[in-house]
């Protein structure tokens, strides 16, 4: 139990990191929550023009769910990396450095994923990529590849993941109500495009 307090800890710590907030500030592309959507990822982050800013955020945001549970993985087992990426996942939606007002979890989710079962985090990834290369928005993208990550999961062979990656991909969901609404008004945003 103790082992698994700690993975949960420890995974939290590590997802409450805002990356795009931090690499923003300190590269001087201003505060990243009056920019664009005022969300803290890498999309947002590429509203400042600074590609290289939102590749590294994706990167980082990404990085650290999967840290947590490869981690979590070799100190105390599977069970403690699955806990250890939904503590991570939940650390970067509800960051207490921000007042717990945290991001939309899709690098965090891919991140952990691709630790948890590579093939699964990669047909996640390949989701999100293939509809955002159609459709040129990074929620619908989101929202797809969330949506199909417990289908890949159930037919890769990772039945043991469907439970937690169905948990995440409703909080994802949760957390895009507003790029949901804006989806049905025809107003979402573009990739790239300024808001
Ligand atoms: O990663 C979040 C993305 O799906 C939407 O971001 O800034 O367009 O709300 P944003």
């Amino acid at each position: 139990a103790a082992a698994l307090i700690l993975a949960g800890v420890l995974g939290y710590l590590l997802g409450s990191i805002p990356f795009g907030v931090v690499l923003t500030r300190i590269m001087g592309l201003g505060d990243l929550r009056k920019i664009g959507s005022g969300n803290i990822g890498a999309t947002n982050v590429l509203r400042t023009g600074n590609k290289g800013a939102a590749f590294a955020t994706l990167v980082l945001d990404g990085g650290k769910g999967a840290a947590a549970v490869l981690a979590a993985r070799a100190w105390a087992g599977e069970d403690a990396a699955q806990l250890a990426g939904l503590a991570a996942f939940l650390g970067h939606l509800f960051p207490v450095w921000l007042g717990f007002k945290g991001g939309k979890g899709v690098a965090t989710f891919l991140g952990t994923l691709l630790a948890l079962a590579f093939p699964v985090g990669l047909a996640a990834c390949a989701t999100w990529l293939v509809t955002a290369i159609v459709s040129r928005i990074s929620s619908l993208s989101a929202l797809v590849a969330a949506a199909l990550a417990a289908v890949w999961a159930a037919l890769l062979g990772h039945g043991e993941m469907v439970v937690l990656i169905l948990l995440l991909a409703a909080l994802v969901f949760v957390r895009h109500a507003p790029n949901i609404a804006r989806l049905r008004a025809g107003t979402e945003p573009r990739i790239g495009g300024k808001k």
